[in-house]
């Protein structure tokens, strides 16, 4: 998908390095770094998720990445670089997941955020998030977490024949 120049795509082993570190940095800080490359490319092998990069020209600017299950999705990982953001990258990945799950017969997305992330609260609220629980140490024990849940089925189109 080509969008404002931006492409949104699969991701290649060869991003798993910068994928990393757009987790431990604009993701994961504070918290120790789980998302290395060694784990992100065991995720792009993996067949029950989806790692998904946007590039600009050639250049990674974004990525996401969910994990599917039989009736639902979650989003575990969505970053945008900080001189592309604002320019619905971050929408467009979500959007790009959010039709694979639609797809597969996915209802309904979920994605933890840190209570603190007041930005990354306010983008999945601009995209019909509704924030569904709170746990005051989802992150590894050190900080509150807030659970955001979508239901896809508003993106359904019916179609009804006349007559
Ligand atoms: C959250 C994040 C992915 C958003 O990506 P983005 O590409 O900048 O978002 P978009 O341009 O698609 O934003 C769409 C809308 O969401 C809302 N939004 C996005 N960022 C916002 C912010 N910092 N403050 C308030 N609202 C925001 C706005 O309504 C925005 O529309 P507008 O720009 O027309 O006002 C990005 O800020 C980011 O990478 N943050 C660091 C990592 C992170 O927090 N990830 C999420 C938790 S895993």
């Amino acid at each position: 998908m080509i969008k404002n120049g931006i492409k949104i795509e699969f991701a290649q082993f060869a991003d798993a390095a910068e994928i990393g570190i757009l987790s431990k940095n604009e993701i994961e800080y504070g918290l120790g770094w789980k998302y290395r490359p060694e784990r992100i490319v065991r995720l792009i092998r993996n067949s029950s998720k989806n790692v998904v990069v946007a590039r600009s020209d050639s250049a990674l600017v974004g990525f996401g990445i969910m994990s599917y299950q039989e009736t639902q999705a979650n989003l575990d990982l969505l970053a945008v670089k900080p001189g592309f953001r604002r320019m619905k990258v971050g929408t467009d990945l979500v959007q790009w997941l959010e039709k694979v799950a639609l797809n597969a017969g996915v209802f309904n997305v979920f994605v933890q955020v840190r209570e603190r992330n007041a930005d990354a609260i306010a983008f999945y609220k601009h995209l019909d998030y509704c924030l569904v629980d709170r746990d005051k140490r989802y992150y590894r024990g050190v900080e509150a977490g807030v659970l955001m849940a979508k239901s896809l089925r508003g993106m359904l189109n019916f179609h009804s024949e006349p007559g």
